[in-house]
């Protein structure tokens, strides 16, 4: 029986899932299956991107049957030969032997070798930049070598704002139901198998990586559909800001991966010591023994953490046999910028220390602590002082936080910082008003009960935006509150524009409006706040209003977006300047002006901050 999800209203999942897979590759665990994905477009010609791996052909054949709805398959386009995705391509032209397949040459090269079947009569060659106009839908082709073979190709629908981004931004495990990433808890559940997935697979290379995401980011994507893992039509920036880290070998967290092998359990002494002094110093610690963990998590935690402690025993004159895999594997997998510390063991001759320094001293930005720990058979308490050195050096690159400063009796500044205020947490709302049959609506970050018989609560508007004349005016008002999945494009409609001299509603499909006729928003909203105006401080450069809540109701369980939450997940980062470029950098969202002068007048395509925004590239 056929199983197909609905991506967009003329776009169809087909793909299927592994649930019995033991190696994806041969190589990687995937206890939780793998997903391939497949997408037919039904336009005025219909369109396949890709197909699937041959354990699940017979489900993705007769899904594409019944998503074809009895019309003829028109294109096939490959974007990748590796065999999940390319497997069934001869059957699928057995089938449909009117097709046509849309590659580029490098793609037919690679399913020559892959496959007997001829395709020279029924191939349509594209080229970087190239289109294909299928109705509706135009779709534009761009190379993406190397991620991760050399042949990879992604497709943009300019028209529906779709990137198939063949293997990137996929992830391992099962489609359980769901198809879009914000169905699921995706930070919870599926970013350590992203991180698996994107270090394992394409981890080697982050400069190709880094330079489709160059080419990304001039295109305006609202959906990524991956070959593997979820769709993303929401909050793009969870997964496009972990590739631009994991693309620069960027850690996520500063903190210390221990990774062990150990034979009669002396090795892995010396390492539990010292994460238990890391610890001390608060320092966060995770710790792998490498003879249990499969190689495929450590790589990935290596990929997430700025420090790293390899602590191995001697084995035949060599590395541990579990262990010297794992320093290859990292080595293979190109890890780089980290700052390294290695404990070495052995009953007569200790060499595994020097030789792993050999192998990952030749990887680029690794800084390896100039002294071993070294270990005769176990550690005794004269070396202690030995562990605690290694300690501080780790610990110089974690500066103590002001709290752990003030226990300390050290002086703390006399002086306001600002950056002190980031410290409170705000939520991230919507605040809407109506005046003279005019909706407006801004954002804004405070809102808090006050009292709750009757409930009261208090917003600060600042007296620069039209909303706050509104409300003044009128002293109704509606606070939508902001749910995590909200896309950076409501805060550029709601907070980088004057409704002055903008209609920020222009566009939307549905006028949905509370009791006292202010609109609010249904999407990426969780609750919906209506208040009515009693009290009214002024406080300067804002206006506090106190206002008795008349109606209110839940839209959502999905949590409220938090300030720090939205810099960290939502709000593009600033994108570093590459070579000697000239220019300069809006310092909202990154953008980059390439040119030696910036108007005095020049607004940001991007955010829509103006030239005072900006600063010189240095
Ligand atoms: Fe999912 Fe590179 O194949």
């Amino acid at each position: 029986m056929y199983c197909i999800k609905k991506v967009t209203d003329d776009l169809v999942w087909v793909g299927a899932n592994d649930r019995r897979l033991a190696l994806f590759e041969g190589v990687y665990s995937v206890p939780a299956g793998v997903s391939y994905n497949s997408y037919l477009l039904t336009d005025e010609k219909t369109v396949l991107f890709d197909t699937v791996d041959k354990a699940v052909r017979q489900r993705f054949l007769e899904n594409v049957e019944v998503a074809l709805k009895g019309r003829k398959l028109d294109y096939l386009v490959v974007q990748h030969v590796e065999p999940d995705h390319s497997a069934v391509i001869p059957e699928l032209i057995r089938q449909h032997p009117e097709i046509k397949i849309v590659c580029s040459a490098r793609v037919l090269e690679f399913i020559k070798q892959f496959y007997d079947f001829d395709i020279d009569s029924r191939v349509h060659m594209v080229e970087e930049n190239d289109t294909l106009k299928t109705g509706k839908h135009t779709l534009h082709f761009v190379m993406a070598p190397m991620v991760h073979w050399p042949e990879v190709m992604m497709t943009y629908d300019s028209t529906a704002k779709i990137l198939f981004s063949a293997d990137a931004f996929g992830c391992f495990g099962a489609l359980n139901g769901a198809l879009f990433a914000d169905e699921v808890d995706f930070a919870k559940d599926y970013m350590d198998e992203t991180r698996r997935y994107y270090s394992n697979i394409v981890g080697k290379y982050g400069t190709q990586v880094e330079s489709v995401l160059d080419k990304a980011s001039a295109l305006n994507i609202e959906m990524i559909c991956p070959l593997h893992g979820f769709v993303w039509r929401s909050n793009l920036n969870e997964i496009v800001s972990k590739y631009m880290l994991w693309s620069k070998y960027e850690p996520e967290e500063r903190g210390v991966m221990i990774a062990y092998a150990s034979v009669y359990g002396n090795t892995e002494n010396a390492a539990e010591i010292l994460a238990c002094r890391l610890r001390d110093k608060g320092i966060k610690t995770v710790i792998f023994d490498v003879s249990v963990t499969p190689s495929s998590e450590i790589v990935s935690a290596a990929f997430k953490w700025s420090h790293l402690v390899f602590a191995s025993t001697t084995y035949n004159a060599g590395i541990f046999v579990t262990m010297e895999a794992l320093i290859h594997d990292l080595a293979a997998h190109n890890i780089q910028n980290r700052r390294v510390a290695i404990i070495e063991n052995g009953s007569w001759a200790a060499t595994s220390g020097g030789l792993i320094r050999e192998i990952l001293g030749k990887c680029e930005r690794i800084d390896i602590l100039e002294k071993n720990v070294s270990i005769l058979s176990g550690l005794k308490k004269a070396q202690l002082s030995d562990i605690e050195s290694m300690v501080e050096a780790i610990g110089a690159d974690f500066p103590a936080p002001a709290g752990a400063a003030a226990q300390n009796n050290q002086s703390v500044p006399n002086t306001v910082d600002p950056n002190t205020m980031f410290k409170l947490s705000y939520g991230l709302y919507v605040l809407t008003a109506r005046d003279d049959n005019k909706d407006n609506g801004c954002i804004i970050n405070t809102v808090m009960q006050i009292t709750v018989t009757p409930v009261k609560i208090t917003i600060a508007v600042n007296k620069a935006n039209y909303t706050h004349d509104m409300i003044l005016k009128t002293k109704k008002f509606n606070i939508s509150v902001l749910s995590e999945g909200v896309p950076f494009r409501i805060f550029q409609q709601f907070g980088f524009k004057s409704g002055k001299d903008t209609d920020k509603f222009a566009g939307s499909k549905e006028a949905l409006r509370t009791e006292n006729g202010v609109r609010y928003l249904s999407e990426w909203t969780n609750g919906v706040i209506s208040g009515e105006v009693k009290e009214t401080v002024d406080c300067g450069t804002h206006m506090l209003f106190v206002a008795e809540v008349n109606q209110a109701f839940s839209l959502s369980s999905e949590p409220s977006v938090t300030y720090q939450y939205y810099f960290d997940n939502i709000k593009p980062k600033p994108q570093p300047p590459k070579g000697n470029k000239k220019g300069f950098v809006c310092k909202i969202c990154g953008y980059v002006h390439e040119g030696d002068t910036l108007p005095d007048d020049f607004i940001c395509p991007l955010c829509k901050h103006g030239a005072g925004d900006f600063e010189r590239l240095a």
